[in-house]
């Protein structure tokens, strides 16, 4: 039995030994690579260097940016690599407050599959001085203004756990990517903060964002042209402008959207709730197999809102019909209270009704002097079941 015992303890000891040297051996601690993590130096080189050799690595490995101040310019985390890789985040890392000095995006992860980003730690945009010479919606160009975290071209990848706040502009921007998990994301920016998204997804399948809390200025999560099988699940908002597919029907040549679900989120004293808009005297586009369901609304100012005349700033030709298709989508069990006696605004294309849209198990409450919440509807005839209140879209709402 004593020999036993010690044959098992040795076993355990070179299992041990084992899994600590691959681990070491794996690791690319970006402190090896000259990062000071002081909160003056620039570690860019050696945050990039680390990741660089981590990338080209035979085996899994992981880049570790342990606790500490990292000042940092322009990241870029860039693929293929030869395995997958872990950017493990532990410290906060800060960007040049100086929109100036960064060209386009902060952080950029582009091209990389197996990713994994965790760690707990924070992008720190620093975007003050941004949002006081954003002119954006003067003139309709935002891009010289940088995305704190872009993420490109990902597939079969996790982003878990991680903190951005006050970006520049975007807090996360995901493009291209197929079979993402974005899982406990914490997203904070002031509520003036000027075309600050939380998190905004476009031209990507199969992305799933479950567990976030989003304060920012802007659209809590947004969808743009070619999302598919998108799902967005407990998530908080606000404040903010809400969730929003859309917009869509500005550009030529959009992918269509088709497979959303927004389920189980909370959003507070936000501008909307879940909405769907689409620009006027559009091209044609399409956004189907849309469900919204269990949300919560708290003193939103148009919890359900599909807009087809979505015209921000009047530059456009209003008086077209939008020609983006919008069809099979369902509002089920949304609840709660509305900050405007409208809480359920569903105005379609006069060009393209609105087909196949569902109303089922609404209590939205309105407390104001007018009188209590209403419905607005135009070019749509829902199929209505289980309680609705306001009463939606029939003829005397
Ligand atoms: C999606 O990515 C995860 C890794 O994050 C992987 O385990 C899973 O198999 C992938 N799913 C598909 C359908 O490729
Ligand atoms: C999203 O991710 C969560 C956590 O990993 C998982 O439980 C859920 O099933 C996923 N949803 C989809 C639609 O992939
Ligand atoms: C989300 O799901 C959890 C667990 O089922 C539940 O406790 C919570 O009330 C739900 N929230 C909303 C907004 O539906
Ligand atoms: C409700 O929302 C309105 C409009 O956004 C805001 O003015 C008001 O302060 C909010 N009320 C509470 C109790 O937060």
């Amino acid at each position: 039995m004593g020999f036993e015992m010690m044959a098992a303890g040795v076993a355990y000891h070179l299992c041990f030994l084992l899994l600590v040297t691959q681990v070491q051996g794996s690791n690319f601690d970006v402190k090896a690579y000259g990062a000071k993590a002081n909160g003056m130096t620039d570690d860019s080189k050696a945050i990039n260097s680390a990741w660089k050799d981590a990338c080209a690595a035979k085996e899994a490995s992981t880049v570790v940016i342990a606790k500490g101040n990292y000042m940092v310019g322009p990241l870029k985390f860039e693929g293929p690599c030869t395995a997958p890789v872990t950017v493990k985040v532990q410290g906060t890392l800060k960007a040049p407050a100086d929109p100036k000095r960064l060209r386009d995006d902060w952080v950029a992860f582009r091209n990389v599959e197996g990713l994994t980003v965790s760690g707990g730690g924070i992008f720190d945009g620093q975007g003050a001085i941004a949002w006081s010479v954003n002119n954006c919606a003067k003139t309709g160009k935002c891009n010289s203004l940088p995305t704190n975290l872009q993420f490109t071209k990902l597939t079969n990848s996790k982003i878990e756990g991680i903190t951005s706040l006050n970006s520049k502009l975007f807090h996360m921007n995901i493009l291209n990517c197929n079979n993402v998990t974005f899982q406990n994301i914490v997203i904070n920016a002031p509520k003036n903060s000027l075309n600050t998204d939380g998190i905004h997804i476009g031209r990507s399948t199969m992305v799933n964002i479950t567990g976030a809390t989003i304060k920012t200025g802007d659209d809590c999560v947004s969808l743009g042209d070619g999302c598919q099988q998108i799902n967005v699940e407990k998530v908080t908002c606000g404040p903010g402008h809400g969730i929003s597919i859309g917009s869509l029907g500005r550009y030529h040549d959009e992918q269509p959207v088709i497979g959303v679900t927004v389920r189980n989120c909370t959003l507070t004293n936000t501008e909307n709730g879940v909405r769907i808009k689409t620009w006027p005297a559009s091209p044609s586009g399409v956004a189907s197999n849309v469900n919204f369901e269990d949300i919560i609304m708290n003193n939103v100012s148009n919890p359900i809102l599909i807009d087809q005349e979505y015209c921000p700033y009047n530059n456009c030709l209003a008086k077209v019909p939008s020609r983006v298709k919008i069809s099979d989508v369902r509002f089920e069990g949304i609840r709660g209270t509305s900050a405007t006696q409208v809480a359920v605004k569903i105005v379609c294309s006069r060009g393209l009704p609105c087909q196949n849209v569902f109303v089922e198990d609404i209590n939205l409450v309105y407390n104001g002097k007018e009188g209590s919440s209403t419905s607005l509807c135009a070019n749509v005839k829902p199929q209505v079941s289980g309680k609705v209140f306001p009463a939606t879209c029939t003829p005397s709402a």
